[in-house]
Protein backbone atom coordinates (compact mmCIF):
# COMPACT_ATOMS: atom_id res chain seq x y z
CA UNK A 1 0.00 0.00 0.00
CA UNK A 2 1.39 3.97 -0.76
CA UNK A 3 2.51 5.08 2.53
CA UNK A 4 1.71 8.80 4.09
CA UNK A 5 1.47 10.39 7.16
CA UNK A 6 2.15 13.87 8.96
CA UNK A 7 5.01 14.70 11.20
CA UNK A 8 4.10 17.08 14.08
CA UNK A 9 5.32 17.40 17.50
CA UNK A 10 2.95 16.96 19.38
CA UNK A 11 1.17 15.02 16.68
CA UNK A 12 -1.84 13.45 18.94
CA UNK A 13 -4.70 15.89 18.17
CA UNK A 14 -4.17 15.81 14.33
CA UNK A 15 -6.91 15.50 12.47
CA UNK A 16 -4.96 14.81 8.82
CA UNK A 17 -5.28 10.94 9.36
CA UNK A 18 -8.69 11.35 9.62
CA UNK A 19 -9.17 13.88 6.54
CA UNK A 20 -6.88 11.61 4.33
CA UNK A 21 -8.48 8.72 5.11
CA UNK A 22 -12.18 10.03 4.16
CA UNK A 23 -10.16 11.39 0.87
CA UNK A 24 -9.10 8.08 0.23
CA UNK A 25 -12.03 6.31 0.61
CA UNK A 26 -14.14 8.77 -1.37
CA UNK A 27 -12.09 8.74 -4.35
CA UNK A 28 -10.96 5.38 -4.64
CA UNK A 29 -7.38 5.56 -3.76
CA UNK A 30 -5.69 2.72 -2.22
CA UNK A 31 -3.34 4.61 0.64
CA UNK A 32 -2.17 4.33 4.46
CA UNK A 33 -2.05 7.92 6.23
CA UNK A 34 -0.72 7.83 9.62
CA UNK A 35 0.08 10.46 12.35
CA UNK A 36 3.79 10.37 13.14
CA UNK A 37 5.36 12.04 15.95
CA UNK A 38 8.67 13.07 14.83
CA UNK A 39 11.46 14.09 17.52
CA UNK A 40 12.56 17.62 17.90
CA UNK A 41 16.14 17.03 18.00
CA UNK A 42 16.10 14.90 15.02
CA UNK A 43 13.52 15.63 12.02
CA UNK A 44 15.52 15.13 9.26
CA UNK A 45 16.98 11.34 9.87
CA UNK A 46 13.51 10.60 11.03
CA UNK A 47 12.06 11.62 8.03
CA UNK A 48 14.46 10.14 5.79
CA UNK A 49 13.64 7.20 6.99
CA UNK A 50 10.33 7.21 6.65
CA UNK A 51 10.88 8.06 2.67
CA UNK A 52 13.00 4.55 2.52
CA UNK A 53 9.15 3.31 1.84
CA UNK A 54 7.08 6.27 2.59
CA UNK A 55 5.27 8.28 -0.70
CA UNK A 56 4.84 11.83 0.81
CA UNK A 57 4.13 13.49 4.26
CA UNK A 58 2.33 16.51 5.37
CA UNK A 59 4.44 18.39 7.82
CA UNK A 60 3.05 20.42 10.95
CA UNK A 61 4.35 22.38 13.87
CA UNK A 62 7.22 22.93 14.32
CA UNK A 63 8.62 21.49 11.57
CA UNK A 64 7.60 23.26 8.92
CA UNK A 65 10.97 25.15 8.51
CA UNK A 66 12.84 21.95 8.61
CA UNK A 67 11.28 20.40 6.02
CA UNK A 68 11.80 23.83 3.69
CA UNK A 69 16.03 23.04 4.12
CA UNK A 70 15.01 18.81 3.72
CA UNK A 71 13.52 19.52 0.48
CA UNK A 72 15.35 18.81 -2.41
CA UNK A 73 13.35 20.95 -4.83
CA UNK A 74 10.77 23.46 -4.09
CA UNK A 75 7.45 24.65 -5.73
CA UNK A 76 7.36 28.68 -5.96
CA UNK A 77 4.46 28.48 -3.50
CA UNK A 78 6.84 27.13 -1.04
CA UNK A 79 10.17 29.03 -1.96
CA UNK A 80 8.23 32.20 -1.20
CA UNK A 81 6.79 30.86 1.90
CA UNK A 82 9.43 29.95 3.38
CA UNK A 83 7.67 26.86 4.67
CA UNK A 84 7.43 23.50 3.58
CA UNK A 85 3.78 21.67 4.76
CA UNK A 86 3.46 18.80 2.03
CA UNK A 87 6.58 16.58 1.26
CA UNK A 88 6.42 14.12 -1.87
CA UNK A 89 8.90 11.91 -3.21
CA UNK A 90 9.51 11.77 -7.14
CA UNK A 91 10.93 9.68 -8.96
CA UNK A 92 14.53 8.53 -8.13
CA UNK A 93 14.13 9.55 -4.31
CA UNK A 94 14.44 13.36 -4.50
CA UNK A 95 12.13 15.18 -2.60
CA UNK A 96 9.91 17.89 -3.22
CA UNK A 97 8.74 20.71 -0.70
CA UNK A 98 4.81 22.60 -0.89
CA UNK A 99 2.98 24.73 0.66
CA UNK A 100 -0.83 24.13 0.47
CA UNK A 101 -1.64 26.23 3.23
CA UNK A 102 -2.35 29.65 1.64
CA UNK A 103 -3.64 27.73 -1.44
CA UNK A 104 -6.13 26.20 1.21
CA UNK A 105 -6.91 29.75 3.30
CA UNK A 106 -8.07 31.21 -0.17
CA UNK A 107 -10.09 28.21 -1.39
CA UNK A 108 -12.22 28.16 2.03
CA UNK A 109 -12.65 32.07 1.83
CA UNK A 110 -13.33 32.08 -2.16
CA UNK A 111 -15.46 28.62 -3.22
CA UNK A 112 -16.79 27.67 0.04
CA UNK A 113 -17.66 30.82 1.87
CA UNK A 114 -18.20 32.47 -1.66
CA UNK A 115 -16.45 36.02 -1.09
CA UNK A 116 -14.78 37.72 -3.89
CA UNK A 117 -11.50 39.16 -2.73
CA UNK A 118 -10.73 41.48 -5.84
CA UNK A 119 -10.68 45.06 -4.85
CA UNK A 120 -11.10 43.94 -1.15
CA UNK A 121 -9.50 46.06 1.51
CA UNK A 122 -8.00 43.11 3.73
CA UNK A 123 -6.02 43.29 6.86
CA UNK A 124 -4.01 39.98 8.23
CA UNK A 125 -3.26 39.88 11.87
CA UNK A 126 0.42 38.40 12.56
CA UNK A 127 3.48 38.01 11.09
CA UNK A 128 4.42 33.85 11.87
CA UNK A 129 4.64 31.00 9.41
CA UNK A 130 1.05 31.46 8.91
CA UNK A 131 0.55 34.66 7.57
CA UNK A 132 4.05 34.11 5.84
CA UNK A 133 2.60 31.11 3.71
CA UNK A 134 -1.45 32.60 3.02
CA UNK A 135 0.10 36.27 1.40
CA UNK A 136 1.31 35.24 -2.01
CA UNK A 137 -2.18 33.53 -2.91
CA UNK A 138 -4.15 36.22 -0.79
CA UNK A 139 -2.34 38.75 -3.03
CA UNK A 140 -2.96 36.79 -5.93
CA UNK A 141 -6.57 37.64 -5.84
CA UNK A 142 -6.06 40.95 -6.42
CA UNK A 143 -7.13 42.85 -3.01
CA UNK A 144 -7.16 46.76 -2.75
CA UNK A 145 -4.96 46.96 -0.09
CA UNK A 146 -3.45 44.02 2.26
CA UNK A 147 -2.28 45.39 5.90
CA UNK A 148 0.15 42.86 8.00
CA UNK A 149 -0.77 44.02 11.16
CA UNK A 150 1.18 42.45 14.25
CA UNK A 151 2.50 42.76 17.15
CA UNK A 152 6.11 42.90 16.58
CA UNK A 153 6.01 45.28 13.82
CA UNK A 154 9.39 44.71 12.25
CA UNK A 155 8.09 41.01 11.65
CA UNK A 156 5.13 42.64 9.57
CA UNK A 157 7.54 45.13 7.60
CA UNK A 158 9.80 42.55 7.29
CA UNK A 159 7.16 40.19 5.28
CA UNK A 160 5.53 43.27 3.54
CA UNK A 161 8.92 44.14 1.92
CA UNK A 162 9.37 40.61 1.26
CA UNK A 163 5.73 40.19 -0.74
CA UNK A 164 5.81 43.66 -2.08
CA UNK A 165 6.99 42.54 -6.30
CA UNK A 166 3.56 40.53 -5.98
CA UNK A 167 0.43 43.50 -4.58
CA UNK A 168 0.06 46.60 -2.67
CA UNK A 169 0.86 45.29 0.74
CA UNK A 170 1.64 47.11 4.29
CA UNK A 171 2.88 46.67 7.89
CA UNK A 172 1.11 48.33 10.63
CA UNK A 173 1.17 48.07 14.52
CA UNK A 174 -2.30 46.93 16.29
CA UNK A 175 -2.76 50.21 17.27
CA UNK A 176 -2.06 52.23 14.15
CA UNK A 177 -5.64 51.15 12.17
CA UNK A 178 -9.13 51.98 12.76
CA UNK A 179 -10.84 52.57 9.66
CA UNK A 180 -13.43 49.55 8.26
CA UNK A 181 -12.25 46.84 6.41
CA UNK A 182 -13.95 44.08 4.19
CA UNK A 183 -12.05 41.27 5.85
CA UNK A 184 -9.81 40.52 8.87
CA UNK A 185 -8.33 37.39 8.90
CA UNK A 186 -6.65 36.29 12.29
CA UNK A 187 -3.32 34.14 12.05
CA UNK A 188 -2.78 35.21 15.05
CA UNK A 189 -1.92 32.38 17.57
CA UNK A 190 -3.55 34.30 20.34
CA UNK A 191 -6.69 32.56 20.40
CA UNK A 192 -4.47 29.27 21.30
CA UNK A 193 -4.78 30.82 24.86
CA UNK A 194 -8.34 32.45 24.36
CA UNK A 195 -6.70 35.63 23.65
CA UNK A 196 -7.57 38.30 21.55
CA UNK A 197 -5.06 41.01 19.19
CA UNK A 198 -5.54 44.44 21.04
CA UNK A 199 -7.39 45.84 17.54
CA UNK A 200 -9.71 48.45 16.96
CA UNK A 201 -13.29 47.43 17.22
CA UNK A 202 -13.77 50.23 14.53
CA UNK A 203 -12.42 48.05 11.83
CA UNK A 204 -15.55 46.14 11.74
CA UNK A 205 -18.32 47.80 9.31
CA UNK A 206 -21.67 46.64 11.05
CA UNK A 207 -23.45 43.85 8.23
CA UNK A 208 -20.42 44.03 6.57
CA UNK A 209 -17.14 43.39 7.78
CA UNK A 210 -16.09 38.96 7.45
CA UNK A 211 -13.90 37.75 10.07
CA UNK A 212 -12.05 34.76 10.04
CA UNK A 213 -10.13 33.10 12.47
CA UNK A 214 -7.64 30.45 11.41
CA UNK A 215 -8.03 28.76 14.36
CA UNK A 216 -10.87 26.50 14.70
CA UNK A 217 -12.64 25.10 17.97
CA UNK A 218 -15.59 23.32 19.29
CA UNK A 219 -16.78 26.53 20.90
CA UNK A 220 -16.54 30.18 18.42
CA UNK A 221 -12.74 31.23 19.09
CA UNK A 222 -12.15 34.87 20.99
CA UNK A 223 -11.71 36.64 18.13
CA UNK A 224 -14.88 35.28 16.15
CA UNK A 225 -16.89 36.18 19.98
CA UNK A 226 -15.25 39.97 19.53
CA UNK A 227 -15.86 40.02 15.80
CA UNK A 228 -19.46 38.96 16.46
CA UNK A 229 -20.42 40.95 19.42
CA UNK A 230 -19.09 44.07 17.57
CA UNK A 231 -21.43 43.25 14.50
CA UNK A 232 -19.26 41.47 12.18
CA UNK A 233 -21.30 39.90 8.78
CA UNK A 234 -20.06 36.77 9.06
CA UNK A 235 -17.71 34.92 11.30
CA UNK A 236 -15.73 31.63 9.54
CA UNK A 237 -13.04 29.31 11.60
CA UNK A 238 -10.44 27.74 10.33
CA UNK A 239 -11.48 24.16 10.26
CA UNK A 240 -12.12 24.63 6.40
CA UNK A 241 -8.55 26.05 5.73
CA UNK A 242 -7.54 23.03 7.46
CA UNK A 243 -9.46 20.50 4.99
CA UNK A 244 -8.70 22.32 2.06
CA UNK A 245 -4.67 22.65 2.51
CA UNK A 246 -4.93 18.77 2.82
CA UNK A 247 -7.22 18.11 -0.47
CA UNK A 248 -4.51 20.25 -1.98
CA UNK A 249 -1.57 17.86 -0.78
CA UNK A 250 -3.61 15.10 -2.00
CA UNK A 251 -4.00 16.45 -5.39
CA UNK A 252 -0.31 17.11 -5.59
CA UNK A 253 0.32 13.17 -3.91
CA UNK A 254 -2.22 11.86 -6.32
CA UNK A 255 -3.29 14.21 -8.80
CA UNK A 256 -6.76 13.26 -8.03
CA UNK A 257 -8.62 16.41 -6.34
CA UNK A 258 -11.29 14.75 -3.41
CA UNK A 259 -14.70 16.58 -3.13
CA UNK A 260 -13.67 18.66 0.63
CA UNK A 261 -17.38 19.40 1.39
CA UNK A 262 -18.48 16.08 2.45
CA UNK A 263 -15.48 15.37 4.63
CA UNK A 264 -15.63 18.91 5.93
CA UNK A 265 -19.48 18.51 6.66
CA UNK A 266 -17.84 15.30 8.77
CA UNK A 267 -15.23 17.07 10.59
CA UNK A 268 -17.46 19.55 11.70
CA UNK A 269 -20.15 16.65 13.05
CA UNK A 270 -17.42 15.35 14.89
CA UNK A 271 -15.68 18.31 16.57
CA UNK A 272 -19.66 19.67 17.75
N1 LIG B 1 -6.49 26.20 9.94
C1 LIG B 1 -5.30 25.87 9.49
O1 LIG B 1 -5.17 25.01 8.61
C2 LIG B 1 -4.07 26.54 10.06
C3 LIG B 1 -2.85 26.41 9.40
C4 LIG B 1 -1.73 27.05 9.94
C5 LIG B 1 -1.86 27.79 11.12
N2 LIG B 1 -3.08 27.90 11.73
C6 LIG B 1 -3.24 28.71 12.96
O2 LIG B 1 -2.66 29.98 12.77
C7 LIG B 1 -2.17 30.49 14.00
C8 LIG B 1 -0.75 31.01 13.84
O3 LIG B 1 0.14 29.95 13.53
P1 LIG B 1 1.68 30.24 13.14
O4 LIG B 1 2.23 28.93 12.71
O5 LIG B 1 1.81 31.41 12.23
O6 LIG B 1 2.33 30.64 14.55
P2 LIG B 1 3.69 31.45 14.79
O7 LIG B 1 4.62 31.35 13.62
O8 LIG B 1 4.16 31.02 16.14
O9 LIG B 1 3.24 33.01 14.87
C9 LIG B 1 2.42 33.45 15.91
C10 LIG B 1 1.91 34.86 15.61
O10 LIG B 1 0.93 35.18 16.59
C11 LIG B 1 1.31 36.40 17.27
N3 LIG B 1 0.83 36.30 18.65
C12 LIG B 1 1.02 35.28 19.53
N4 LIG B 1 0.37 35.53 20.69
C13 LIG B 1 -0.23 36.74 20.56
C14 LIG B 1 -1.04 37.54 21.42
N5 LIG B 1 -1.36 37.14 22.66
N6 LIG B 1 -1.49 38.72 20.94
C15 LIG B 1 -1.20 39.13 19.70
N7 LIG B 1 -0.40 38.42 18.83
C16 LIG B 1 0.06 37.24 19.26
C17 LIG B 1 2.81 36.47 17.13
O11 LIG B 1 3.22 37.82 17.29
P3 LIG B 1 4.78 38.21 17.54
O12 LIG B 1 5.42 38.16 16.19
O13 LIG B 1 4.72 39.58 18.09
O14 LIG B 1 5.31 37.19 18.48
C18 LIG B 1 2.99 35.93 15.69
O15 LIG B 1 2.69 36.93 14.74
C19 LIG B 1 -2.32 29.35 15.01
O16 LIG B 1 -3.49 29.60 15.77
C20 LIG B 1 -2.49 28.13 14.16
O17 LIG B 1 -3.27 27.15 14.82
C21 LIG B 1 -4.18 27.29 11.22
Amino acid sequence: MDRYCVFGNPIGHSKSPLIHRLFAAQTGEQLTYDALLAPLDDFTAFARAFFAEGLGANVTVPFKEEAFRLADELTARAARAGAVNTLKKLEGGRLLGDNTDGAGLVRDLTVNAGLDLAGKRILLLGAGGAVRGVLEPLLAERPAELVIANRTVEKAEELARLFADLGPVVASGFDWIDAPVDLIVNGTSASLAGELPPISPSLIQPGHTVCYDMMYAKEPTAFNRWAAEHGAARTLDGLGMLVEQAAEAFFVWRGVRPDSAPVLAELRRLLG
